[in-house]
């Protein structure tokens, strides 16, 4: 029986997830991918070195893990490369490791230009990396996937189709320049070495993984509340980034997530718009951002800061059957005098509990037993208030600064 864990973020992103998937994949088979794209940016820092990934999976660093990229990722083909061409110069060996679905929907740069020009009317603050009207593609039937490139006579058809939707949409609706369909149909033929070389059916991979008793790691991107279902819709991204999005963006039966560990800071971010309750206006927030160092991975936007919403998080650890919590960024809380958390609301707005901060530095301890009394209190009361379990605390971005409980 394998011991599979689920790895994802309970509020808006940024959770820190990267962190942790490098932090607990160095003995896992291989870490899985299942939804999103290029619009994450997952940071992990080993020996002072920071590394963000996009789309390879959190485990690259660890030279025995496999990565997996499944069919519920959108696939940027300049990205994914870009990506491999910076770990390979690092000196991180890439053939042979990454997998990546022949179903991936591909991102188009006709999809981005898309995405870009419609924010400007719709106002979501998307990363402009055309995840949305790639995911539109998708359902709508007409996307073209990473296994197409090996078909030539195939693609032609497929593209001249697409490209001429998405021109129409540019040139009539968003008053936008069209695209040359051979421009994209040549960039794409470029890639077919890259498909024949990366390109396989990882649900029957995943299958003979499990056969084989492999353990593997699903990760995450974005978070809960950007889930195209259960997030602050319209204000959401275009993918299932709970827990069921593993099952349908991999092929992989629910009965092998094994542990669910659900990533929380101990305070709150959000990039974009959307609605944020405990988000903060004044010199605590801008405390938060300076400390915590909150500008995207992905696009460098500041990112909106405020205090730990515990009704929502309750409400996370339920859509994704959450076993245990991460604790990520408590060191960022280092310097309060107080420290609120929202346990209600008030019509609008948040109702808190305020806490007496531990005003220690916490970033260099390794044990539980260490850490100040007044932040033990602040977990526990997180515990109890949404009935789950602390399993690591976070107290600094390098791979050893978590304390495991
Ligand atoms: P992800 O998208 O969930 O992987 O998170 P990001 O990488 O976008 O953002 C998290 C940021 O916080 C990165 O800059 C990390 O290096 C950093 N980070 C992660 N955990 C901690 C922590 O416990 N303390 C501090 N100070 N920084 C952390
Ligand atoms: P990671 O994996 C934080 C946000 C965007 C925008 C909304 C829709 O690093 O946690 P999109 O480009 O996906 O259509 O944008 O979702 N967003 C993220 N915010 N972290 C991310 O990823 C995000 N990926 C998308 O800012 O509000
Ligand atoms: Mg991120």
């Amino acid at each position: 029986m394998s011991n599979n864990t689920l790895i994802l973020g309970l509020q808006w992103g940024d959770e820190g997830k990267g962190k942790i998937v490098d932090a607990l994949s160095e003995n896992v088979f291989a870490v899985c991918r299942f939804q999103g794209g290029h619009n994450a940016g997952h940071t992990i820092k080993v020996d002072g070195v920071q590394t963000v990934l996009h789309l390879i999976p959190s485990g690259v660093l660890h030279r025995s893990v496999k990565c997996l990229i499944g069919n519920g990722v959108v696939l940027s083909l300049e990205a994914i490369k870009k990506e491999i061409k910076g770990l390979e110069e690092f000196g991180v060996e890439i053939k042979n490791r990454l997998h990546i679905s022949e179903n991936c929907p591909l991102i188009l740069p006709s999809h981005i230009k898309i995405d870009q020009v419609r924010d400007k009317d719709e106002f979501i603050g998307t990363t402009g990396r055309g995840i949305g009207p790639a995911y539109e593609d998708k359902v709508g039937r007409r996307a073209i996937r990473f296994g197409d490139l090996k078909d030539e006579t195939l693609l032609r058809k497929k593209v001249s189709r697409l490209i001429k939707i998405h021109n129409k949409l540019l040139k009539h609706f968003y008053d936008s320049e069209p695209f040359s369909e051979d421009e994209i149909l040549n960039n794409l033929l470029s890639y077919k070495d890259f498909a024949e070389s990366f390109s396989i059916n990882t649900t029957d991979l995943l299958m003979a993984w499990a056969e084989e008793g492999k353990e593997v790691l699903f990760e995450g991107a974005q978070g809960t509340f950007l889930d195209i279902d259960h997030g602050t819709y319209p204000y959401v991204t275009s993918s299932s980034t709970t827990i069921g999005g593993v099952s349908s963006g991999l092929g992989i039966g629910p009965k092998h997530i094994n542990n669910v560990i659900g990533v929380v800071k101990a305070y709150a971010t959000r990039v974009g718009e959307g609605p944020f309750t405990t988000e903060l206006f004044d010199k605590d927030g801008d405390e938060i951002a300076k400390r915590g160092n909150e500008f995207g991975a992905t696009t460098g936007r500041p990112r909106r800061c405020g205090w730990l919403d515990l009704v929502a998080l309750k409400k996370a650890i339920f859509i994704n059957s959450v076993d245990s919590l991460c604790i990520t960024k408590a060191d960022v809380l280092d310097t309060f005098e107080n420290i609120n958390v929202c346990i209600d609301y008030d019509g609008e707005n948040p109702v808190y509990k305020s806490f007496e901060g531990w005003q220690e530095d916490t970033s260099l301890f390794s044990s539980y037993d260490e850490l100040p009394q007044k932040l033990k209190d602040y977990i526990k009361f997180i515990e109890e208030f949404v009935n789950c379990k602390v399993s690591i605390i976070s107290v600094g971005p390098s791979r050893e600064q978590s304390i495991h409980l």
